[in-house]
């Protein structure tokens, strides 16, 4: 079976408790932390910044997925890559020289990623998809926890799958947004490595339960 990779978003977390928060995560099935930063100009929302990603970098057991949603992110990647980024998403709408940047993150040591926008088409990756790790597909659009997956995402899946292969890449394909009991078998089956989910998992009883049943999806559904 695949090992579908899955990343928590602390966005939908208690930020009152967010030690406690990432206790769970380290003692959980999750793989990666993933840490949503908006600045109020590339989206209508204002997340967190340095000072949290560091303290959450300090009692993370589990790499850190740093998903940026900001203006001009190559001002900043030596600054995120101090506070605790693993993988690095730099947005291609809000990323002009998007080889220039994604060149610079991995020099300070980190995995780069490039997201991309529900309406944005998969064909914009065609030059870049042998240089990055990651792909972060928006799965809803991006600036709030809680959004309704939107359906168009599958067949982008494909397309992303298909321009992986043909261009000898060894991107993952992480989906970010909406994701949960009813749709991440489908997803996993259609070719997602990575599952983001925060509300899924912080909206939970047991949120350690639920990143397990996340994690094993495919297993627990016959969805196809
Ligand atoms: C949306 C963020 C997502 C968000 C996912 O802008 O990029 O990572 O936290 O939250 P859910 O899983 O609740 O849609
Ligand atoms: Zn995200």
């Amino acid at each position: 079976m695949k090992n579908t990779l899955i990343a928590p978003s602390i966005l939908s977390s208690d930020f009152g408790k967010v030690y406690e928060s990432i206790e769970i995560i380290n003692k959980s099935d999750a793989d990666w932390i993933h840490c949503d930063v908006m600045d109020g100009r590339f989206v209508p929302n204002i997340s967190f910044g340095f000072p949290i990603l560091s303290a959450v970098k300090r009692a993370a057991k589990k790499p850190l997925d740093v998903h940026l949603m900001i203006l001009e992110p190559e001002n900043y990647l030596a600054d995120f890559k101090k506070a605790g980024a693993d993988i690095l998403s730099v947005h291609i709408e809000a990323s002009p020289h998007l080889h220039r940047t994604v060149s610079a993150i991995r020099a300070l040591g980190m995995s780069p990623g490039v997201a991309i926008n529900p309406h944005t088409s998969i064909d914009l990756l065609y030059e870049i998809i042998a240089d990055i790790d990651l792909v972060c597909l928006m799965s809803v659009n991006p600036g709030f926890g809680g959004q309704k997956f939107i359906e168009n995402t599958y067949s982008k899946i494909d397309r992303l799958k298909n321009l992986i292969i043909s261009r000898n890449s060894k991107a993952k394909i992480e989906i970010d947004g909406g994701v949960d009991f009813n749709n991440s078998a489908k997803l996993v089956n259609a070719g997602a490595d990575v599952l983001v989910a925060g509300n899924t998992v912080f909206g939970a009883a047991n949120p350690g339960e639920a990143i397990t049943k996340l994690k094993f999806s495919t297993a627990y559904t016959t969805t196809t």
